[in-house]
């Protein structure tokens, strides 16, 4: 079974052509309607399930619209109105939705929840965000930078704020993709050392820098996240506001990374905390690039899960 769980867990060279074969998917749209389906139709007659336990704007609708170009239909379930958020375990949802769908990609809490649904379906399984990591953002996220500055090897990327999910999706692809990772926030906020020490085990320089202009110095993209992500405690909301402020991403710390320096936010965000709109729609900022490269991405991903 082909699951896509996360970005260390699949090998370098199928990362690859999942990268290669979304831009090529996404040449191959230029200029066509957004609701017009492609040439090929690899998901004819497949089903996939997108099951939701968090909100979603990005993740939901560009997974929807890429099954749907490529010919086949989706249902989006929400994890509180399915049998799942009222005590059916992981393991039977997994092998009744397997006899039913095609393809699961589940948005979830707890990495275990998508760990047992890929351990009992029998179909491929994507992770849609979990509170540990979320490679689907940072498939989109590669391919976003190579299409600005060419092959991100050997590149320096800092990460600003609070390590978390999207920044160990980063250090996963740091030992994969072989770029340089520096992480720049306050200590309580530092990321799981896990994710650090594996990518620095692959041949990866994967700094921890406390002075966030220090750590922006010779960066090819800086990239950052909202200060509370949405498995957070809200009660948790002011004391990270005060601890993070240092670390937002204003065109005064840009000014000290490389004059080309890309600007990255996976979005949602908080305009003004996390990073300045004069940043976000500014000249660095490349933001909604990702945002539509999450769709190129994942139709690539569905397609090699399903080997079509
Ligand atoms: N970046 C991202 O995953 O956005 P959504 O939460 O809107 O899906
Ligand atoms: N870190 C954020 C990412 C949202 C796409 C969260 O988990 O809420």
């Amino acid at each position: 079974m082909t699951h896509f769980l996360d970005i260390n867990t699949t090998s370098p060279d199928d990362l690859r052509s999942m990268i290669d074969s979304a831009k090529s998917m996404k040449a191959a749209r230029n200029g066509r309607p957004k609701g017009a389906p492609d040439d090929d139709q690899p998901l004819a007659g497949h089903m996939v399930a997108l099951i939701f336990e968090k909100p979603s704007t990005r993740t939901r609708v560009s997974f929807d619209v890429g099954v749907r170009q490529m010919g086949g239909q989706t249902m989006v379930l929400s994890g509180a109105d399915m049998q799942l958020g009222h005590g059916e375990t992981i393991a039977d949802t997994a092998r009744v939705l397997s006899r039913y769908v095609d393809l699961i990609m589940i948005r979830t809490f707890e990495e275990q929840t998508l760990l047992e649904m890929a351990e009992y379906a029998s179909v491929p399984v994507i992770n849609g965000l979990t509170n540990r990591t979320h490679p689907c953002q940072i498939m989109a996220d590669i391919q976003t930078f190579e299409e600005h500055r060419g092959s991100i090897k050997g590149k320096k990327v800092v990460w600003c704020g609070d390590g978390n999910n999207v920044f160990a999706s980063f250090a996963h692809a740091a030992g994969q993709f072989g770029f340089d990772l520096t992480f720049s926030g306050p200590p309580p906020l530092d990321p799981e050392m896990v994710f650090v020490e594996e990518a620095r085990a692959k041949g990866s320089k994967v700094e921890i820098v406390r002075d966030p202009v220090a750590a922006v110095d010779g960066a090819d993209l800086v990239v950052t996240d909202t200060w509370v992500s949405m498995h957070d405690p809200q009660s948790a909301r002011e004391r990270r506001h005060n601890q993070l402020r240092p670390y937002q991403v204003n065109e005064e710390l840009m000014s000290h990374a490389k004059p080309d320096a890309l600007f990255m936010h996976c979005l949602p965000a908080h305009r003004d905390d996390e990073a300045t709109s004069a940043v976000m729609d500014g000249p660095h900022s490349v933001i909604f690039d990702e945002a539509e490269n999450r769709l190129h991405a994942q139709k690539a991903v569905m397609r090699w899960c399903l080997g079509v």
